[in-house]
Order: C-alpha cells, then sequence, then structure tokens
C-alpha cells in the first residue's frame, strides 16, 4: 500500500487520530509533557517497557516513549492478540482497568491493556507491545506513514 501524509498540526494534546494504512487503523496520538512523565512510572506494571522486542517498532522507535518525538505517539491500532480493535480509554481509574491506569488503550475482546506508548501491561492475554509502523516527518506537522 501507499504511505499515507497526516497533517497533525491541528492535533491537540490528548487527542488521537486514526488513519488507515494497508487496510489497518494507525494511531496517532499527541502526548502532553505530563503524559510523557508519566511513561516511566509504569514501567515495572508492563511486559515488554524498554520494548526490547525489536519486531514490535522500527529501530528509530526502540527507545523509551517508542517514538521519533515524544510528543507523537504512532501505532497500528490492533491488538496483539487476536487482532481485534482495541478502545481509547484516556480517563482516570475506571474500576475494570485497574488503580493505576493513567489511559490508554483496552481491547474488548479479552481485557488486554495498553499505556499511552502502545506498551501491554502484564497479566493480559496480548503477548506484545502494539506494533509502530514504520513513518517518519516531513517538517514539523506532516507524517508519512509507510
Ligand atoms: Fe485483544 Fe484478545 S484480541 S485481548
Amino acid at each position: 500500500g501507499a504511505p499515507v501524509r497526516v497533517d497533525i498540526s491541528r492535533l491537540e494534546p490528548g487527542q488521537l487520530l486514526t488513519v488507515e494504512w494497508r487496510g489497518k487503523p494507525v494511531w496517532l496520538f499527541r502526548r502532553s509533557p505530563e503524559i510523557i512523565a508519566d511513561l516511566a512510572s509504569l514501567n515495572d506494571q508492563l511486559r515488554d517497557p524498554l520494548s526490547k522486542q525489536a519486531s514490535q517498532q522500527p529501530q528509530y522507535a526502540q527507545n523509551e516513549t517508542r517514538a521519533i518525538r515524544d510528543d507523537l505517539m504512532v501505532m497500528v491500532g490492533i491488538c496483539t492478540h487476536l487482532g481485534c480493535s482495541p478502545t481509547f480509554r484516556p480517563e482516570l481509574a475506571p474500576a475494570d482497568l485497574g488503580a493505576n491506569w493513567k489511559g490508554g488503550f483496552f481491547c474488548p475482546c479479552h481485557g488486554s491493556r495498553f499505556d499511552l506508548a502502545g506498551r501491554v501491561f502484564q497479566g493480559v492475554p496480548a503477548p506484545t507491545n502494539l506494533e509502530v509502523p514504520p513513518y517518519h516527518f516531513l517538517g514539523d506537522d506532516v507524517v508519512i506513514v509507510g
């Protein structure tokens, strides 16, 4: 499939934009400084906090925020368990998501949870972090996915 060009100039912190690439939903999520600062505090609850599993992201996103730029998370919106589409759950601490929930994605099929870097929590069926597709920036406000 062809690369997809996405204008992120109007994407505010906390907002999620979905585009389609190769028939898959790709999420672009704008992270605030608070969200970025919270990521490390989740590490001990996650299965692969440092994204060691190389198949789940390009090398340029194999870092603490899983991104080229900390303020923009790009990921494929397909659960790594059996392929359902997780729902965006930015709100704090709904009872079924646990007391330490800081926002993320919840898969309704079998309850897998992912944080705002697409990192999977421990104790859920999904084996790996959400996939990060290949992407790059064209200037500050345009992302090319693919
Ligand atoms: Fe998402 Fe099973 S498909 S938890």
